[in-house]
């Protein structure tokens, strides 16, 4: 996978945080859920506190907990001054301050941290690298992905979102991509030309509101489906 550590700065969102970027009803927590690119979120850990089972991927997971929490330490502050020079581009109002969001992407990463070890003895944290998925064909219901796809837009081509996706579409029977705008708030310019091509490959995709905001206007999503 080739992963540098120096070169992640690790960020996850929390169990509730997902549940609202993907609007997930109570019946989708009891589907087979893959997590594509979840990182030091705690979706997976508020999973399985809760019952239910989910698998995520991610090239971080290679990297044992304390080597992540040294990286976190490393790179929260960072994170944290970027949040304060752009201020208006995100919604306070969930979150009601950059000291508020601290402490909540601080608490869900730690939940991660705490979860990891368990978690990868029991096949909860796979370490893999979109746009290969080492999962078997339909293994999964659900895949989803959040800030990685649309929000590296610049880094990122069509043509590896694509890729991305079609791979998340081949082990699960629907995909969920969020948010549909890059790191600087702007609406991807992939999202239209990857809705085409998945269209022309026989897919259903549709854009859902959902009921999360952080970033101005990033309250949608992407569902793409197996046509049937
Ligand atoms: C901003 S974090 C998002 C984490 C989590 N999904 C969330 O929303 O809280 C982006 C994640 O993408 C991961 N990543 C980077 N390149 C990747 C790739 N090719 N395939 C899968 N994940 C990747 C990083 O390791 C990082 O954990």
């Amino acid at each position: 996978m080739g992963l540098k550590l120096d070169e992640v700065v690790p960020w996850g969102r929390s169990f509730d945080e997902y549940v609202a970027m993907f609007a997930l009803s109570a019946a989708d927590l009891e589907r087979r859920i893959v997590c594509c690119a979840d990182g030091p979120a705690a979706f997976n850990a508020g999973m399985a506190a809760r019952g239910h089972f989910a698998v995520s991927t991610d090239p971080l997971y290679a990297f044992p907990a304390e080597a992540i929490r040294r990286r976190i330490r490393e790179t929260s502050d960072l994170l944290m001054r970027e949040v304060r020079k752009h201020l208006d581009t995100y919604v306070w109002t969930a979150i009601r301050s950059v000291e508020e969001l601290g402490r909540r992407r601080m608490a869900a990463m730690e939940a991660f941290l705490a979860d990891l070890a368990a978690g990868a003895h029991e096949g909860r944290y796979v370490a893999a690298a979109l746009p290969h998925l080492p999962i078997a064909d339909g293994a999964f219901d659900l895949a989803l992905c959040s800030h990685l796809l649309f929000t590296y837009s610049r880094h990122l081509s069509t043509a590896f979102h694509l890729e991305a996706i079609r791979e998340m579409a081949r082990v699960a029977a629907e995909v969920r991509v969020f948010p549909l705008l890059d790191a600087g708030g702007e609406p991807s310019p992939h999202v239209e030309p990857v809705i085409a091509a998945l269209r022309e490959g026989g897919r259903t995709v549709a854009i859902r509101k959902v009921p999360y905001e952080f970033q101005v206007g990033g309250d949608e999503m992407m569902v793409a489906r197996r046509a049937k």
